[in-house]
């Protein structure tokens, strides 16, 4: 006999689902205190929990799974206190878990007494495997279970304020159960509570355990809508757990079946390999234009709560979240990047349409800056991003070009990346600010005999004497040129020069590049900065030819 089986394909040949997209947001459900909770090392203390609470209630989530306050004692004193201390909002909804036992009902009962609103969830296990070796129970003796316990809660609500209380069932391990068992449960528990168009129950079909591709999971979905008899009066909700790795895929798959609510966690903490991942699916859904009504514009801090909770580090790999993924070490997707974010900028375009990016940094609270890092594998294009997005320059080709290679030669040597801050200053102290054989102080126009030409004054020093030179030209660089090669015998040829104002506005800088050539045929770049774009260029000069002097 096999140790492993391949599951059994659903029967639904007419299947909708694929051809459906989602087009609008679930009911979210945050399990973050309950499933979420019980599968940490060391589960929430009371102020974490709290803390966990009012996060989500930042992100907006309107129901909440609170706890499973029959079985745990912290939990029960937890709901206690959001309902005693008044700590939930009018339009928030919390939600317990209990087990199909009279005791623990009543219990859970006295958890929420005087809550506005509160859904009380209800499960018992429904596979075929958990039914054999678990319960040792019949099909019939499953049901029966659910019944009682759908029929305690239904007495106890009756109790409390009408309205505040709502009903949810989940065939626990609903992915192992025959559909036509489940619809049976099912339809078994609404016939107790009695679901109305205008007075939904829920009914949660949980992938307790991930056994399938996720389309196997959106096949039972479908298949479970089409034979529920009170699928109108109900909010059919998916609860998937990642064992598969495909969680996420699963739910959003379910909700293209025609589920309409989903539960899951941040950062998909939860039992064994985790639950949905809500920030994922919701982050996917804002990248299809679809309102997901939770905010995580500052998505690092809900991190670092979340952290903090959990006591669980976000991968470096984790979508949206996580450090590493705005991140591009291919210098070929850098320089991709660099264009899209170029582009959008140039055209003042709404959509985000950059390479390799699905999502603008900027709108879940990350940025621009750390998106590219440089290290051995990088072209000239990240680097040149780094250098515009930390100094302001914009490099020309040539110069990018030459000023990879010196990172990457620096980079090979250490095998390791080299922060943005290390390149910026690796680029001031090459191009900017190269030990200084020849100073720049200041220049004076002169009368030239010559129409053609411009004469001028030049205040430098060289080799630690100030002196004043005095050169003609075609422009102040070729006359600044020709002035020190007859004073100090400097020779070098002007072979490339590009210019750019570094902010808008009529103050602004101005940044010159400056290519020369040596007199042993070395080519060289000079970068001046300044208001006035002659002295730019002037600086630029210098600093070219200072780095030929070296
Ligand atoms: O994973 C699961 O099935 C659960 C149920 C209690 C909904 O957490
Ligand atoms: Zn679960």
């Amino acid at each position: 006999m096999a140790k492993y089986l391949p599951f059994p394909p659903i029967d639904l040949l007419d299947r909708k689902w694929p051809s459906r997209t989602i087009t609008q947001a679930p009911i979210w459900c945050s399990v973050d205190l309950r499933d979420g909770n019980q599968a940490l090392i060391n589960p929430m203390g009371p102020a974490k929990k709290l803390d966990m609470f009012r996060l989500l209630l930042r992100i907006g989530f309107k129901e909440i799974e609170v706890g499973f306050p029959a079985a745990s004692e912290t939990d029960f004193a937890f709901v206690r206190e959001l309902i005693d201390e008044n700590l939930i909002p009018d339009d928030v909804t919390i939600q317990v878990l209990v087990q199909a036992r009279k005791s623990l009902i009543e219990r859970t009962f006295e958890a929420i007494h005087g809550a506005k609103s509160a859904i009380v969830h209800l499960y018992n296990s429904t596979s075929t495997l958990q039914r054999r070796v678990v319960f040792n129970a019949s099909k019939a003796e499953i049901i029966q279970l659910a019944v009682d316990g759908a029929t305690w809660i239904h007495d106890l609500a009756k109790l409390e304020p009408p309205g505040s209380i709502r009903f949810q069932y989940s065939p626990e391990s609903f992915t192992g159960t025959e559909i036509d068992y489940a619809v049976e449960i099912c339809e078994a528990v609404c016939d107790v509570w009695q679901p109305t168009a205008t007075n939904k129950s829920i009914i949660n079909l949980p992938s307790t355990v991930e056994l399938a591709t996720p389309n196997v999971y959106a096949d039972q979905i479908e298949l479970f809508c089409r034979n529920f008899s009170y699928r109108d009066a109900t909010w059919i909700s998916l609860h998937t757990h990642n064992d598969r790795g495909t969680g996420i895929a699963a739910s959003e798959l379910g909700l293209m079946a025609g589920a309409e609510r989903v539960e899951g966690t941040l950062f998909g903490n939860g039992e064994r390999t985790g639950n949905l991942d809500i920030v994922t699916m919701a982050l996917n859904m804002t990248t299809q234009g679809i309102e997901s009504g939770l905010d995580f514009s500052n998505l690092k801090e809900i991190r670092r709560i979340a952290e903090f909770c959990t006591e669980l580090k976000v991968h470096e790999r984790m979508p949206y979240a996580g450090d590493l993924v705005f991140t591009a070490f291919s210098g070929s997707h850098q320089d991709a990047i660099k264009k899209g974010f170029a582009a959008m900028k140039e055209t003042g375009q709404e959509r985000f349409e950059v390479p390799y990016l699905t999502i603008d940094p900027a709108d879940i609270g990350r940025q621009y800056d750390p998106v590219i890092r440089v290290n051995s594998q990088s072209g000239k294009g990240g680097v040149a991003f780094l250098i515009e997005s930390e100094l302001g320059f914009q490099l020309p080709r040539r110069l990018q070009i030459a000023f990879s290679q010196i990172i990457q030669k620096i980079t090979d040597a250490t095998g390791r990346e080299m922060p943005s801050k290390e390149i910026a200053a690796k680029f001031l102290e090459t191009y900017i600010r190269p030990p200084d054989t020849l100073t720049y102080h200041s220049h004076l126009p002169l009368e030239c005999e010559n129409d053609e030409q411009e004469r001028y004054r030049f205040s430098v020093t060289y080799k630690e004497h100030k002196a004043e030179v005095e050169g003609q030209g075609s422009g102040p660089l070729d006359a600044f040129v020709h002035a020190i090669t007859e004073a100090f015998g400097i020779a070098c040829d002007i072979q490339d020069y590009h210019e750019h104002a570094m902010e808008a506005g009529s103050d602004s800088m101005a940044a010159a590049y400056i290519l020369i050539r040596a007199p042993d045929g070395k080519e060289l770049f000079g970068v001046g900065q300044h208001k006035s774009i002659t002295k730019a260029s002037l600086l630029g000069l210098v600093a070219a030819i200072n780095r030929s002097l070296q």
